[in-house]
């Protein structure tokens, strides 16, 4: 799959690195080459390729924003005609929010008109994206939105990256849900103390 991803710092790096080792086609989409942070992604991943952002987006078929959420304001004229593609919203409105929306996902639903989008790969520390294996197992990923198209990909995508199984978690009236649910990840990693090497996991019986 042509996987643009905008950002190339923490999330933007892990989901990469993952993807191209999953054979996925990546480019980032970064607005200055010798930025810290696209440094950082050159050293995880020497041959990640890198563009402007409105170069990065316009051959992939799947477009990730892992930028702050107040730079989607910035982003979504260079993102071009969204109508085909399925952009995914790994950003967390809790420090910034790009106002007068509340979350980066209602930015872009409502400028760019993107049918397919979907909250992902926001609910855990950008480690876990790195490696979602805690004794040899999986843990789980969570999608927000209305789109089923865009979230089946998503849902593979966290698959192909080695999330066990990426749950459904309800439509577009879930997405800020989905931030808090992020933010209760944070409380219990960094508030808390317990350390950014914890995970969700769903069990059943
Ligand atoms: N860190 C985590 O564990 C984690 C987990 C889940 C979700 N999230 C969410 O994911 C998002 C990214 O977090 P992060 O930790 O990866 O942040 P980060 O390391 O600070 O990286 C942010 C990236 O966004 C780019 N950027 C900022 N403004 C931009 C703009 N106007 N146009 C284009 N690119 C821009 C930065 O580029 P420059 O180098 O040019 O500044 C950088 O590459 C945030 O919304 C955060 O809430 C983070």
């Amino acid at each position: 799959m042509k996987i643009a991803i905008i950002g190339s710092g923490n999330v933007g790096s892990a989901l990469g690195k993952g993807w191209l080792n999953a054979g996925h086609e990546v480019v980032f989409g970064v607005r200055d080459p010798q930025s810290p942070k696209t440094q950082k992604v050159l050293a995880l991943i020497p041959e990640a390729k890198l563009n402007t952002v409105a170069d990065a987006s316009i051959n992939a078929v799947v477009i990730v924003i892992t930028t702050p959420p107040e730079a989607v304001l910035d982003l979504i004229p260079q993102l071009g005609n969204v109508s085909n593609k399925v952009i995914i919203d790994t950003t967390n409105s809790i420090r910034t929010k790009p106002a007068p929306y509340a979350t980066a996902y209602d930015a872009i639903k409502e400028i760019s008109k993107a049918q397919d989008l979907v909250k992902c790969f926001n609910s855990t520390g950008f480690e876990n994206m790195l490696n979602p294996n805690y004794h040899g197992e999986g843990i789980d990923m969570f999608a927000a939105g209305n789109s089923k198209k865009a979230k089946q990909v998503a849902g593979q995508l966290a698959k192909d990256i080695g999330f066990a199984t990426c749950y459904d978690f309800g439509g577009d009236d879930k997405v800020e849900l989905l931030e808090k649910f992020a933010l209760s990840w944070i409380n219990m990693a960094i508030m808390q103390r317990h350390g950014r090497n914890l995970a969700f996991k769903l069990v059943r019986r």
